[in-house]
C-alpha cells in the first residue's frame, strides 16, 4: 500500500536518511551535491531548516510502511510553486510513486491558490522529463540555472494549476 505524508522538522532524521539516499544514487538529477551535505554539512539543525522553509509542503512516500520516495512543493515567485527534491528509491521505480508525489504537490499547489507549478530538471535526465512531459509539463524556454561545466544549464519546466 503506497501512503503519502507530510514531514515536520523533527522528522528531519527520516529526510535525511532519504536525501543522502538520493544524492548518493543519482547525483545526475541533482543540483545539490552529496560532499555538500555530508560531513561538516551533515548537521541537524541544517536538516531542520531544509524543512522548515515557509510554507513549503515536504512529502515523504511510504511503501508497506517503508520509506521510498520523497518530494517537497515549494513557494515561487509570483503565484508559482515549485515541484523540487524529487526521488524514488530504485527498487519502487516504475510502480507510480512519482505520480503521486507529482501529484499531491499539485493538490498543495492549487490549494495555495497558485497558477502555475514549475521545476527544473537537469539536461539529460530523459526519464524525469518524459515522466513530466507525462504530467502536462512543457519547457518554458527560460534560462535555467547554469551547471558547473558552465556550460549546460537546467531545463525549465511549468504546468498550469487551472487544468488539474
Ligand atoms: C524520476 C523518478 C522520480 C520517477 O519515479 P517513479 O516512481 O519510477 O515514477 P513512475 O512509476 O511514474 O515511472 C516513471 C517511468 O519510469 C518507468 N519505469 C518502469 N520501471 C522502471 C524501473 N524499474 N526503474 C526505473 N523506471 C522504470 C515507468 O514505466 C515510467 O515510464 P512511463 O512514464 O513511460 O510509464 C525516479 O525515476 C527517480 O527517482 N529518478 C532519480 C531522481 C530524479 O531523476 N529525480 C527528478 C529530479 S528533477
Amino acid at each position: 500500500m503506497l501512503e503519502l505524508r507530510t514531514v515536520e522538522p523533527g522528522e528531519w532524521s527520516l529526510w535525511r536518511e532519504l536525501r543522502l539516499s538520493a544524492l548518493a544514487e543519482a547525483p545526475y538529477a541533482f543540483g545539490s551535491t552529496l560532499a555538500e551535505w555530508q560531513g561538516s554539512g551533515d548537521r541537524e539543525e541544517r536538516w531542520r531548516a531544509r524543512l522548515s522553509i515557509p510554507g513549503a509542503h515536504d512529502l515523504v512516500a511510504l511503501l508497506d510502511g517503508r520509506p521510498v520516495g520523497m518530494a517537497s512543493g515549494v513557494p515561487g515567485e509570483a503565484d508559482s510553486v515549485e515541484l523540487i527534491s524529487m526521488w524514488v528509491t530504485p527498487a519502487a521505480r516504475g510502480r507510480g510513486v512519482g505520480d503521486h508525489l507529482i501529484w499531491a504537490v499539485e493538490r498543495w499547489g492549487q490549494r495555495r491558490g497558485a497558477r502555475t507549478l514549475r521545476l527544473s530538471v537537469l539536461p539529460n535526465n530523459d526519464r524525469a522529463a518524459a515522466l513530466y512531459e507525462r504530467h502536462g509539463f512543457a519547457d518554458t524556454g527560460e534560462l535555467g540555472d547554469l551547471l558547473p561545466d558552465s556550460v549546460r544549464r537546467e531545463r525549465v519546466m511549468a504546468k498550469s494549476l487551472a487544468t488539474v
